[in-house]
């Protein structure tokens, strides 16, 4: 289970209603895995006030939990993405804490564990996913002593200073310490977490194993998560998909190289840092929009929490200068496109790129960095990461920056675009076998041996 279900229910122009994939990482990575297992996905479907029926789509089984309007802005805008998300995203902007927004925290999370209490079979393994749910862990197993839980954090957790600030820290780790697994994306979050357990709740700590009074042991540990590799290679191989990308280079100038960015529009994902240092490059003139052009895909997310439409008025601000100064007719600097795409279209982007630029603030994995890798079968391309994505602990073989160094971060993109292809084709090799040994279907593998080992 997770707050989101893999699609999202939209308003069509005419008045009716569709079913689109739903936006970010946790989607792209679980569907896959449950395309694969039987079982059921219980979530929200997206909109306010809709209480709909279980149904079945694309091969799995969705249950809806209904959230109100107020649900929406209280759990959902509130405490889940203007408390929760930026504390554990490094305080990049201040949390807010407001008992309103807790307390509503505290009943959609109730009201996920009864939809997961009625759902599941007897002794069943539920999965619950993502720092929205933190409670249902130990709400569940009130309800349900018989069935095994695992929960996966698919953001980072944050270090203990952190995480003190939280007003309701106990609650969330006694919610929390009701998963038999507890699965973190990079150790460290996992030392994090026993951290807690040993010093705020006096528990006892050996290896990856927490001790609960009552006998019963909690394990957390780091499980990487990944995507399903061979879907978007597949697309990307297409001769479609190549066509595609040929035409997208013909449209944006034909550039001797063409820099890519995709994120939702999020302010830990660094667009501004990485926009600012490709116009100081064209300051400078250590490239031209001859030689140079980035494309920015920046899909809408969480527009009605404030920091975010802040984040969207400030990227097209710096976006509009720097084409202001350095575009030309026909032939901006940035191409920046609000919206988003389909998985073809998708492909064809990374194909497309020559450079692509994902430098997030601070990401628990970050996908986009290993989709870009999985479309380059010819061993073509540069990828300049981030330290700060979780994605960085297995591509040591990127461009690696401190997103936060702009000057560094100016350099290392001139270094990706100027290096020869023998060694970026090396480079893309080592990162393209790491990735082909550590699919998404490896971490679900992984994860569920890990929820039923008794040693
Ligand atoms: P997050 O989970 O924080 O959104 P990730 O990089 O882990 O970040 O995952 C983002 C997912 O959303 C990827 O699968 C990516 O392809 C997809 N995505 C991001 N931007 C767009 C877009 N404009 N159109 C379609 N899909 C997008
Ligand atoms: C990240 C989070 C997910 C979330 C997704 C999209 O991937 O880890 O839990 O679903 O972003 O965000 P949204 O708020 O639109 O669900």
């Amino acid at each position: 289970m997770a707050n989101r279900l893999p699609v999202d229910r939209i308003e069509m122009p005419d008045g009716s209603t569709a079913w689109r994939r739903s936006p970010g990482g946790l989607v792209t990575a679980l569907a896959p895995v449950m395309q694969g297992h039987h079982g059921a996905w219980i979530g929200w479907t997206g909109s306010a006030d809709e209480k709909l029926d279980p149904f079945d789509d694309n091969g799995m089984h969705l249950v809806p939990v209904m959230l109100s309007a107020e649900d929406v802005q209280l759990y959902y805008e509130g405490f889940s993405n203007a408390t929760l998300w930026p504390l554990y995203h490094d305080v990049i902007v201040a949390p807010e804490f407001h008992r309103e927004w807790w307390e509503s925290y505290v009943a959609v999370n109730r009201r996920f564990a009864e939809a997961a209490a009625d759902a599941a079979d007897d002794n069943a393994d539920v999965w619950v996913h993502d720092y929205q749910l933190q409670l249902v862990p130990a709400m569940l197993r009130r309800l349900r002593p018989d069935v095994r839980i695992g929960f996966f954090l698919h953001i980072p957790f944050p270090p203990t200073e952190l995480f003190a600030q939280m007003p309701w820290r106990r609650q969330i780790l006694d919610g929390l310490m009701g998963a038999d697994l507890v699965g973190f994306q990079r150790p460290g979050a996992a030392s994090n977490f026993a951290r807690l357990a040993r010093n705020r709740m006096g528990l006892r700590t050996r290896g990856d194993r927490i001790h609960l009074p009552d006998d019963r042991i909690v394990r957390a540990k780091a499980f990487p998560i990944s995507i399903d590799v061979n879907e978007l290679e597949h697309i990307a191989r297409q001769p479609e998909t190549t066509a595609r990308a040929a035409e997208m280079r013909q449209e944006v100038g034909n550039p001797t190289h063409i820099l890519l960015g995709v994120d939702r529009l999020d302010y830990t994902k660094g667009i501004r840092q990485r926009l600012r240092a490709f116009g100081e490059l064209l300051d400078e003139k250590r490239i031209s929009v001859d030689n140079a052009v980035f494309i920015q895909v920046a899909t809408p997310s969480r527009e009605r929490v404030e920091q975010y439409r802040v984040l969207r008025d400030e990227i097209e601000l710096l976006v509009g200068r720097i084409n202001g100064e350095h575009g030309r007719i026909g032939t901006p600097a940035i191409n920046y496109l609000h919206t988003s795409y389909s998985r073809t279209e998708m492909a064809a982007l990374f194909r497309a790129a020559d450079v692509a630029v994902v430098t997030p603030l601070r990401d628990g994995m970050n996908l986009v960095a290993k989709e870009y890798v999985s479309t380059r079968y010819d061993d073509t391309g540069a990828l300049v990461l981030s330290e700060f994505a979780g994605a960085a602990d297995e591509f040591r073989q990127a461009f690696l920056v401190n997103p936060h160094d702009i000057n560094g971060m100016k350099d290392t993109i001139v270094d990706a675009m100027n290096t020869d292809e023998r060694q970026l084709g090396r480079r893309m090799k080592a990162m393209r076998k790491h990735l082909a040994a550590h699919d998404v279907n490896v971490w679900a593998q992984n994860f569920l041996k890990a929820l039923h080992d008794e040693d």
